[in-house]
């Protein structure tokens, strides 16, 4: 079976940097555990511990229906072929001028009066300017285009094999998990105030929000991640310092794992995923 090393369509905050550290932190946890994957994204989480663990059990949690992107992969490249007839002569990377962007557009539109449904996300990687999303067709009409049109076709076959998948808010899957004997719970929510409009819940993660996650890390077997621009670390430090209590802080005892990520030359982050196992 395929080993995917990154998402197989685009998706925005993919933990596909973290893969080989997740693979050595749960290199020695237990074979037949259940692994609940509460903010599962593209999945490339699941299908990387179900890779590592074939006989555990894997919940994905799809909030965002990525797995209708993955059913539509065939018809998305169809699409990208016509595309491409019409891109072909143009100059890479430039900005596609009319007639061409409405040839582009017309083509699209058809596509998703004739099959119900266009994947708006993978296409925007192949027609906006990097990090640019446009979930419908009147977002990606407003933007400008530019030739960064994908010549080979997207491979999705099998990414999800012998994973289950569910759809639900996190806390709902915590609560049916929680109490099972030998679980591990994936926590990778949205980043806090990050732009997160290819997402289902159409709203940006506020504090509260993000505070609220800490409640499935108390206690329990967990890789959760985070940046250090949410300063939660620091935030729950602060809190075990003025109780006197550890209990208040849930990274008690946890492992740190860092990957320094640029997103230009002035701005500079840290990734992080932070790690406690029995
Ligand atoms: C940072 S992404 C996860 C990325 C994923 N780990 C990956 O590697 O692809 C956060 C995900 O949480 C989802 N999400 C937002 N609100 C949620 C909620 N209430 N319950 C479960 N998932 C939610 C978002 O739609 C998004 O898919």
């Amino acid at each position: 079976m395929k080993n995917y090393t990154q998402s197989p369509l685009p998706f925005q905050g993919q933990k596909r940097k973290f893969l080989s550290h997740v693979k050595q932190v749960l290199a020695n946890s237990s074979n037949d555990a259940t692994y609940v994957d509460l903010f599962g994204g593209s999945g490339i989480l699941s299908h990387t511990i179900k890779q590592l663990k074939p006989s555990a059990k894997v919940i994905y949690n799809d909030y965002d229906n990525f797995s209708k992107r993955l059913s539509a992969v065939a018809q998305t490249n169809v699409l990208l072929d016509k595309i491409r007839l019409i891109t072909n002569n143009l100059v890479k990377d430039k900005v596609i001028c009319e007639p061409y962007k409405s040839e582009i557009l017309k083509t699209i539109k058809q596509k998703e009066i004739e099959a119900g449904y266009v994947d708006y996300i993978t296409l925007s990687s192949s027609l906006l300017f990097s990090a640019q999303y446009a979930n419908d067709y009147e977002e990606l009409s407003r933007q400008t285009f530019y030739n960064k049109v994908r010549q080979s076709n997207y491979f999705t076959e099998n990414y999800l094999q012998g994973v289950y998948i569910v759809r639900k808010d996190y806390r709902e899957l915590f609560e049916q998990y929680k109490e099972l004997d030998d679980v591990v719970f994936l926590v990778d929510p949205p980043y806090l105030s990050t732009d997160c409009s290819t997402y289902s819940s159409d709203n940006y993660w506020k504090l509260k929000d993000y505070l609220n996650v800490i409640d499935v890390l108390v206690d329990t077997n967990y890789l959760y991640f985070t940046s250090n621009k949410s300063q939660i670390v620091e935030l729950c430090e602060w809190m075990e310092g003025r109780t006197d209590n550890g209990d208040v802080n849930p990274f008690k005892g946890s492992t740190t794992v860092c990957i320094n990520t640029t997103l230009n030359h002035t701005s500079k982050y840290t990734d992080m995923m932070l790690y406690k196992l029995d």
